[in-house]
């Protein structure tokens, strides 16, 4: 079976299938298992990340209701609104967010690359962790009311691209690494990848059931637990569900379709642990290969603690999903002292 989404406006963004790749010498340091890099860093689009798939689908949608401007949100050093804004300059429209953080935030890292895009953006003055439960969303409501009063038709992308437009793109990567493994001649055992707003995991999961791969998935949260149910995301149970009804399928969704470990948070989002930073030099010195402080770091260092303790058998095929993150590197270099 393959997955069709021909019916669905969708634009090219992407530059796919991205590279799936041995890593010999981090397999190597481990003992095993087998862990491959399926490189979503490397899809292009302002530095590449995984929000590249999702804009496909959410930017074919805007285009096709005739929108001329784009509203998304997000922290100061999101990747997802620095990729919007990218996906929105690349089709003529204009880019605006909402942003939180500190107002005095340097400008650095992705914060520096939305400005360079031009995005319009309001700040609001804190963390995403302890902000009053619905600001937010009245905040993008009162943005999207001016934008409509100054005659723009807008667009919500919605935060982390967390949306069933954006799930099922990650059920089409998950299409794409069978296609790969098949090619390669390799069987996929484990899949792990870094968890914010559930949606890349929650894609997977879908390309899992409907396709019927073998590939336990693996999430690792880089946020502490309670924050999805407090950002008022639906459950990944319901996220994989209302994607399915996208390719008009029914799909059930229960605990043994994929485990989601809390244990590599460290003191919160955004906050590196002395894991994640080794986790960062060891990657970038085994494989030259660089992953971030927020998302990639962390769960990689998850990856590695799962290896350490025994999780994997040796011969196991690992695909450790590198979403991206790069310009982070860039926000905050006195971790790295
Ligand atoms: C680099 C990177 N990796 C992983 C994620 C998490 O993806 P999701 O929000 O789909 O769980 C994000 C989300 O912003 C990200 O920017």
């Amino acid at each position: 079976m393959s997955l069709d989404v021909s019916k669905l406006p969708r634009v090219s963004i992407a530059h796919l299938p991205t590279p799936l790749e041995f890593a010999p010498r981090l397999t190597q340091y481990l003992g095993g298992p087998q862990i491959w890099i399926k490189r979503d860093d490397c899809t292009g689009l302002a530095f590449g990340g995984n929000k590249a798939r999702k804009l496909e689908f959410f930017l074919g949608d805007a285009l096709e209701k005739g929108s001329d401007a784009i509203l998304t949100m997000g922290p100061v050093q999101s990747n997802h609104v620095r990729m919007t804004a990218a996906a929105a300059r690349k089709f003529g429209l204009e880019c605006h967010a909402v942003l939180v953080g500190d107002s005095n935030a340097p400008r650095m890292g992705n914060f520096l690359l939305d400005q360079l895009l031009g995005l319009e953006y309001n700040l609001i003055p804190g963390s995403l962790d302890d902000l009053p439960p619905g600001l937010v969303e009245q905040e993008i409501e009162n943005y999207m009311t001016r934008l409509a009063e100054s005659g723009r038709k807008s667009y919500l992308v919605p935060p982390g691209g967390a949306g069933p437009l954006g799930e099922l793109s990650y059920s089409l990567a998950a299409q794409e690494i069978e296609a790969q493994s098949r090619k390669l001649r390799i069987n996929v055992d484990y899949i792990v990848v870094p968890v914010g707003s559930q949606g890349t995991l929650s894609g997977l999961i879908l390309g899992k059931k409907l396709l019927g791969l073998n590939a336990n998935l693996i999430g690792i949260s880089v946020c502490v637990e309670g924050t999805a149910e407090s950002a008022g995301l639906p459950s990944i149970e319901d996220m994989v569900k209302e994607a399915g009804k996208l390719l008009k399928a029914q799909v059930e969704v229960s605990g043994d379709d994929y485990e989601l470990l809390f244990d590599y948070v460290g003191d919160g989002y955004g906050i590196p642990t002395d894991e994640c930073i080794s986790a960062i030099k060891l990657l970038a010195q085994k494989e030259g290969i660089l992953v971030d402080p927020t998302y990639t770091g962390k769960s990689l260092a998850g990856l590695i603690d799962l290896a350490r303790r025994g999780k994997f058998n040796k011969k196991d095929v690992v695909v450790y999903l590198h979403t991206g993150g790069g310009p982070g590197l860039f926000s905050n270099p006195a971790i790295f002292d």
